[in-house]
Formats: C-alpha cells, sequence, structure tokens
C-alpha cells in the first residue's frame, strides 16, 4: 500500500497549532506526530517552514451558472484556480429550473461537474418553483448526498420566491435534517428602484447599489430569520454585507435562536466606491448585495470576531468584462452580477486578517475550512487534519509575497476583483485525497480527480447551541448521532 509522508510541518486546525509529521494512505490520514524513517512512504515531503491547513471548503461557489442570458465562468478554469488558491473543496448552487425535479437539477449539476473539475464538490440546490411534487422529493435529495437548499428573496421574475414557499421550505427542511440558506434582499423593492432609477436615465453600474440599500437587505434577513423562527427550523443567511443585517442575526443568535451566517472577501476588502470606476469598469464590481460604504467593513470584522458569522465563502461568480459585463452597458440591472476571488481568498484573508491582527491562525482555518464542512454535513471528512478525514492539505508558505493581477492569474475572468493588492503567503503544495494536485505553485492534477462527496444532514446548524460564541471550542452538541 503506497504511502505519502509529509514531514516537519506545522499543523494548523481550527483548535490547535503544533509541529508533526502526517502519514497518508489510500487518501486518508492515518497517523499524526513525530514519526521515525517511513522506508516504505512512495512519496516524501518535506514542509518545514511551512504550514500545513485543512483544504478550505468554499461553501460558496456558482460554476456555469446561467444569470442574465449568460453563463458564469466554468468548472475547467475556476476549479484550478481554486486548488492552486488553496480550495480543494468547494459547494457549488445547483440551479432548479423552472419545471425540473431536483433530481434532474442535482444530475445536470454533477454532468456538468464530471471530468471537469480539479477539486472535490458538493451541490445546494437552489429552489425557484416548490411544487408539491419537489416538497416530496426533498427527503429523496437528502439522501442522494445534497443536504442544501439555497432559496433567493431577491432577483424577481428570475430566481426569486414568495414567502410562502420560504416557510414551506423551512417547515421541510426541519423534517429531514436540511439546512436553508438565504440570500435575503428585498427583490420587489428592489425591482421597483431599478424601474424608477432606470426611468431618470441612471443606468449606470453605480446604480446597482443605489437600487439595492443596505436597508432593503436588513429587512429581508429580519424577515427570513422571523420565518425561520416560525418555522421551527435553523437558517443561514449567505453573502451578508455590512453591519445592520449582521446586527440582525447577532440579536436573533442572542435569544438562542439558531440562525448563522457568512460573509464574503469582497464586502471585507472592497466598498461602493469600486462601482463609481469611469467608463463603465464599475461594472466589474457589480454583485449582489452590493459592495458597502467603506465602514461597513470595520462592523464585519466584528461580526466575524464575535461569532455572529461563522463562515466566509468567496461567492465566486465570475465573469468576463469585455463579453460579458458589458450585456449591461446601457442599463445597470443587465449587469451579470458577481465576481471573482477564489484563487486569491486565502492569502488576503491570511494577510489582512491574520497578520494584520484580526483574527488568529486558528479562527482563519475556522472560517474557512472547519466550520464551512460543519454547517454543510462534510465534516470530518473535510474540513480537518484528523485520523480517519481526507488528506487534502495545503503545504502554505507564509513568507511568500505576490502582488495579484489578472494578467497573471489562472481565473478565467479578464480582470480580478483584488487587482494590485500586495498580499502575503502562499500555496507551495495542494493535495487532493492525498494526491498532490498542486506541486511548488504549480498544477499538476487533472480535472477527472474532482469527486462529488456526500453531505450528512442534521449538520452543525442542528447542533450547537446559537448562544455559544464558536462551535469547535465552545458549541455544545444539542443533538447526537448527527453530522459531527
Ligand atoms: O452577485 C452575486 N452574488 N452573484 C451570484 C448569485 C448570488 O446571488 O449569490
Ligand atoms: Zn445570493
Ligand atoms: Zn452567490
Amino acid at each position: 500500500m503506497s504511502k505519502k509522508w509529509i514531514k516537519n510541518g506545522i499543523v494548523v486546525t481550527s483548535t490547535d497549532t503544533y509541529q508533526a509529521d502526517l502519514l497518508i494512505e489510500e487518501g486518508k490520514i492515518i497517523s499524526i506526530g513525530k514519526m521515525p524513517d517511513i522506508s516504505d512512504a512512495e512519496v516524501v515531503i518535506d514542509a518545514s517552514g511551512l504550514y500545513v491547513f485543512p483544504g478550505a471548503v468554499d461553501e460558496h461557489t456558482h460554476m456555469s451558472m446561467p444569470f442574465n442570458g449568460t453563463e458564469s465562468l466554468p468548472w475547467e478554469t475556476e476549479t484550478v484556480a481554486a486548488a492552486v488558491g488553496g480550495t480543494t473543496t468547494i459547494v457549488d448552487f445547483a440551479l432548479q429550473a423552472k419545471g425540473s425535479s431536483l433530481a434532474d437539477t442535482i444530475r445536470k449539476w454533477q454532468t456538468r461537474a464530471a471530468e471537469n473539475t480539479a477539486i472535490d464538490y458538493n451541490l445546494h440546490v437552489a429552489i425557484t418553483d416548490l411544487t408539491n411534487e419537489i416538497m416530496e422529493e426533498i427527503p429523496t435529495a437528502v439522501k442522494s448526498g445534497v443536504s442544501t437548499f439555497k432559496l433567493f428573496m431577491a432577483y424577481k421574475g428570475e430566481l426569486m420566491v414568495d414567502d410562502s414557499t420560504m416557510f414551506r421550505m423551512l417547515q421541510k427542511a426541519k423534517e429531514v435534517g436540511a439546512l436553508v440558506m438565504v440570500h435575503a434582499e428585498n427583490g420587489d423593492v428592489i425591482s421597483l428602484l431599478q424601474q424608477q432609477l432606470l426611468a431618470e436615465g441612471k443606468t449606470e453600474p453605480y446604480y446597482h447599489a443605489v437600487s439595492r440599500p443596505i436597508d432593503i437587505e436588513t429587512e429581508a434577513t429580519h424577515r427570513a430569520i422571523k420565518l425561520a423562527k416560525a418555522a421551527g427550523s435553523p437558517i443561514f443567511i449567505v453573502h451578508v454585507s455590512g453591519g445592520e443585517p449582521a446586527q440582525e442575526i447577532r440579536r436573533a443568535r442572542a435569544s438562542g435562536q439558531p440562525v448563522f451566517a457568512e460573509t464574503c472577501p469582497q464586502y471585507l476588502f472592497l466598498d461602493e466606491t469600486y462601482l463609481a470606476l469611469p467608463g463603465f469598469e464599475g461594472a466589474k464590481y457589480v454583485c449582489s448585495p452590493p459592495l458597502r460604504e467603506r465602514s461597513q467593513q470595520e462592523q464585519l470584522w466584528n461580526a466575524i470576531t464575535d461569532g455572529t458569522l461563522q463562515t466566509i465563502g468567496t461567492d465566486h461568480c465570475s465573469f468576463d468584462f469585455k463579453n460579458q459585463k458589458n450585456l449591461g452597458r446601457n442599463d445597470f440591472s443587465k449587469i451579470p452580477n458577481g465576481g471573482n476571488g477564489i484563487e486569491h481568498w486565502i492569502p488576503l484573508l491570511f494577510t489582512y486578517g491574520v497578520k494584520a491582527g484580526k483574527i488568529t491562525l486558528n479562527q482563519f482555518i475556522e472560517l474557512i475550512s472547519a466550520n464551512p464542512a460543519k454547517f454543510m454535513g462534510l465534516y470530518p471528512r473535510k474540513g480537518t487534519i484528523a485520523i480517519g478525514s481526507d488528506a487534502d492539505l495545503v503545504l502554505f508558505d507564509p513568507k511568500v509575497e505576490q502582488t495579484i493581477t489578472a494578467a497573471s492569474h489562472l481565473q478565467g475572468s479578464d480582470y480580478n476583483f483584488y487587482e494590485g493588492r500586495q498580499v502575503q503567503g502562499a500555496a507551495r503544495h495542494v493535495l487532493l485525497r492525498g494526491e498532490v494536485i498542486v506541486k511548488n505553485g504549480i498544477y499538476v492534477g487533472s480535472l477527472s480527480q474532482g469527486q462529488f462527496i456526500h453531505a450528512k444532514p442534521f449538520g452543525a446548524a442542528y447542533r450547537i447551541n446559537p448562544l455559544a460564541r464558536g462551535i469547535t471550542n465552545e458549541g455544545k452538541p444539542v443533538e447526537t448521532g448527527a453530522a459531527l
């Protein structure tokens, strides 16, 4: 049986930092500790001076997703970029086309990903058409390994669902241990504001932000939380963009309600002034919720450190500037929503989070790997370094410095959200289930290596005490026999 030996690295998990060797066999970690010479190791990697992280689990991506008459950039390019950056698992949003079954939606996404993904993946189904048949199909979808569902409160006429749909989905989710993830923005009001602005001739990208003020997000966040409470179900709010919606989550958790949430790097590192860049450049930064005032960033960091927000996901939904963002040149509401970040989110958070003293190294791993895996029902197979876990490992050099630029990135887009940022740290080697897929920063894997990973129901949202700050250290399981 061929073994791999990673020696002399500094292992970092969400709870611990320590020097240890790792032994890998059949894709799993089989031993951790100081080891004598492993004479039968087929591969030996000296990780001296490197951190050994569990691969990042990005719970929020959109690969090859139809949007505003085009499609986000594909699995082929974006998962290679993810791998080189240190992400080894994504949970991608499979959009239910109206009239399609859940099985067909899942199959469609799996077919698209098959032979085209460099890294492992799971799926959330974004429900757009909750018929009685779909309600009946939900337990089967969960048995097939999909235990998270997204509901959009925005994108009226396309993806948006009404409150009764949301309520029914929340009721069903708690029966089967699924997690409902919500895009919280009031789509009715956004649609109205879009029409008003366009009628006034306000067509430029900046008006995207004007049409989606933070109060609209805060209102929807509040409504989603109250609907979840009435339904008796946990809820997970995605892409929280500022302090006011975060405050809704903080308040609900303080009352003991299981409300959990994510923010994204763009809300921590970019702000609404980017939308006002001249020459239609602002279109590059059109995403939803929109980028906010700079003052919101500090409030989001506070929400991370006080445990209001559990995870960071990229919301990588990448489009080309020249060919795709251009669709909205005369009408901001037609600009495909989304940006990129999966290649560089790890050094960005390491530099401006860990090195800047905002979060500890262990919190960093908690936010990008352990907690996403726990909430998405993938832990402890993913999200940690433990005996029996998949050997998804990032050997991270904290000393390397790089300047982010589209000129050298691997992401398919012709621009980079973080163009010109100086960052510290980079993945030197990345292993996916024990196979080296990135060697000295170069992708050496193949697109047939990524696998669909089954998610278990009754993940962390069902198991932790909402009043506890974190999960790993302080959270107490409230049920037994489930995913953790
Ligand atoms: O702008 C964004 N976030 N695009 C992707 C779709 C979504 O709302 O998550
Ligand atoms: Zn969304
Ligand atoms: Zn998204």
